[in-house]
């Protein structure tokens, strides 16, 4: 249902091979490489960054392991971690397009930026051509956002880029958000 057309890309490439590069008004949403992971570390290493991200690392190394292991995937073809920066290469978070927990069957859309980025509408603008690179390039039939009950900011992102409430399965703890292709062809239409 939702890896129509894309397969995995062949031995010796990496997720960054397949995933484009969107520039928007104020940032570079770019394929993640290793050398990003630093930063993730530092961002992860603020409470408030992670209050409402379980954390499957137990320590540093575990943490350092994990981070290398969402990098490197592997995904669908064009699917994977985008680092985002402004102009000056500054780290401003990420956005991710994977198999929902890396294992699927759904394709979730997730965002993470550390403090002093958020209040900026960054996450919104990142993630917006992200989605739309799902539908319009990836052709996925459906892409969800999975988040905690509190995490209004979050729940604020996923409205802003037209997903909605979504009841069909139970993902407790989880709320989750849901954007169609067909709900997302009729938002294009009408904005
Ligand atoms: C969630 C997160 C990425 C949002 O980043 P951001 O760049 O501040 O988000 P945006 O500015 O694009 O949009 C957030 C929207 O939610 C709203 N919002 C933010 N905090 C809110 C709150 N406490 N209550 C209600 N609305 C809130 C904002 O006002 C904004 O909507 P608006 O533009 O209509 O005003 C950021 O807070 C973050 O990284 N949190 C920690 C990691 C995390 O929880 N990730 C998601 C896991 S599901």
């Amino acid at each position: 249902m939702r890896d129509r057309g894309v397969g995995r890309y062949p031995g010796g490439m990496s997720p960054a091979d397949s995933q484009p590069i969107f520039i928007t008004e104020r940032l570079i949403v770019r394929p993640r490489t290793p050398a990003d992971e630093a930063a993730c570390l530092l961002m992860d290493g603020d409470p408030e960054v992670v209050r409402y991200v379980p954390t499957p690392w137990s320590d540093e190394a575990g943490h350092r392991a994990f981070l290398a292991t969402r990098t490197a995937g592997p995904y669908p073809l064009g699917q994977g971690y985008w680092t985002i920066t402004d102009r000056s290469d500054a780290f401003l978070g990420w956005v991710l397009l994977i198999p929902s927990d890396a294992i699927g069957p759904e394709t979730e859309i997730g965002w993470r930026l550390p403090r002093a980025a958020w209040g900026k509408g960054y996450a919104t603008e990142a993630a917006r051509p992200v989605l739309r690179h799902a539908f319009e390039t990836l052709g996925l039939d459906e892409v969800v956002a999975d988040v905690l009950p509190g995490n209004a900011a979050s729940m604020g992102v996923a409205a802003k880029l037209g997903l909605r409430l979504d009841q069909r399965k139970d993902v407790s703890p989880y709320i989750r958000f849901t954007q169609t292709a067909a709900g997302f062809r009729a938002r294009a239409a009408t904005s």
